[in-house]
């Protein structure tokens, strides 16, 4: 018995099925959605590829499918255009074509840029993600951006393809990290931040339950909580064009943290981390968040512990990579802010000095909570 959530938007409906030992089962799974004929292309790296190709290629061909194995690089520097058209050549030399399938078995690398290739390979080919690590299980592989950084900025090339089904084996988080744990943790505290106090509230006292992988159906169950709002923002906006901007709560600064320090310096959710803090205090400063309980926010936080700390970034970089952030219109900077804990808005127009001081001050912060 899986546990599955519907996500709907204009022109596409796919379930997203959450289970522990999924993985062994994902050739009967695709088998409901897909005939054995279908040629599949599954894509992971080296690492995904050690743990998990063997079950998961297993479980394909047991239900009859043909499989080709794509390994994927690994590293942020490596999300870009020469990774997708290695890809496309591979893809093309395999015989593939629009019957075809791609099954992304990974962490965001490997969905987001899986998924672009499969969005633009012959104008579109259908392609479900298995994603492996919290962060992708509770965000990326849901709701259909795909795509590749380019060296202005992340993510800046890419296209909205929703998949077809997405696959999520919790177990797998065993085998990952502690850093990309935290990193996944921080994008299930946003969707609190901006949805849900009380789901909040409950992550934030059971952090070391859901870091430490206690109970696979407690976190089963965060893990749904965060894609059943993910869900159902997308439903309302696929392409980002009003509310699913809230999803970027703490990603304005997260992004420039990420860029001005070098892709793969921080952790993706870790600078979301740090960035929620920057919008905690700008919420405050506007007047919009009630200081005492912006403080108690921000200061449960700075309490979570980074890989790396935003205070060693130039803060005079930080700033103008806010310049290249996609929600940016014109030369006005969106963020996303809070009026409540569980209710965000977007504001523009914020003062420059003003941004520039949550950039500093979130700096100090984790600064001192590391004790330098
Ligand atoms: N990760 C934010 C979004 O999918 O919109």
């Amino acid at each position: 018995m899986t546990n599955s959530i519907k996500v709907k938007t204009r022109e596409h409906a796919y379930r997203i099925h959450i289970a522990g030992g999924l993985l062994q089962k994902s050739g009967e799974m695709l088998r409901k959605l897909f005939s054995p004929q279908t040629h599949i292309g599954l894509m992971a790296s080296k690492t995904v590829e050690k743990y998990y190709r063997g079950p998961v290629q297993d479980s394909l061909e047991k239900a009859g499918f043909t499989v080709s194995f794509f390994r994927m690089p690994t590293g942020e520097e490596n999300k870009n255009m020469e990774t997708v058209s290695s890809l496309y050549d591979a893809l093309i030399a395999k015989g593939f074509d629009r019957s075809c399938l791609i099954l992304t078995l990974g962490g965001g690398l490997v969905g987001d840029t899986g998924g672009f290739t499969a969005a633009t390979l012959y104008r579109g080919i259908p392609y479900v993600q298995m994603p492996t690590t919290l962060l992708s299980q509770t965000d990326s592989a849901v709701g259909g951006k795909t795509g590749v950084n380019h060296p202005e900025g992340k993510n800046l090339i890419g296209a909205f393809y929703q998949p077809e089904a997405v696959l999520i084996d919790p177990a797998v988080l065993h085998t990952l990290e502690m850093r990309e744990r935290v990193s996944g943790y921080a994008e299930i505290l946003k969707y609190g931040f901006i949805r849900d106090r009380e789901f909040l509230d409950r992550c934030i006292a059971d952090r070391q339950k859901i870091l430490e992988l206690r109970d696979m159906d407690y976190l089963g169950g965060v893990i749904r909580r965060s894609l059943e709002i993910k869900a159902a923002i997308v439903a309302e906006d696929e392409k980002e064009e009003n509310i699913r901007m809230l999803l970027n709560f703490g990603h304005t600064v997260g992004h420039a943290l990420e860029q001005s320090s070098g892709y793969g310096t921080f952790r993706h959710g870790e600078a979301v981390l740090a960035g929620m803090y920057a919008a905690l205090f700008l919420s405050m400063e506007s007047g919009s968040l009630d200081r005492r309980t912006a403080r108690h926010y921000m200061d449960g936080l700075t309490s979570v512990p980074l890989g790396v700390s935003p205070g060693e970034i130039d803060t005079a970089a930080v700033y103008p990579a806010l310049s290249r952030d996609k929600k940016r219109r014109g030369k006005r900077l969106k963020f996303v802010l809070l009026d409540e804990i569980g209710k965000a808005s977007v504001a523009e127009d914020l003062p420059g000095d003003l941004i520039r001081e949550s950039i500093s001050r979130t700096q100090k912060a984790f600064c001192r909570e590391k004790g330098q």
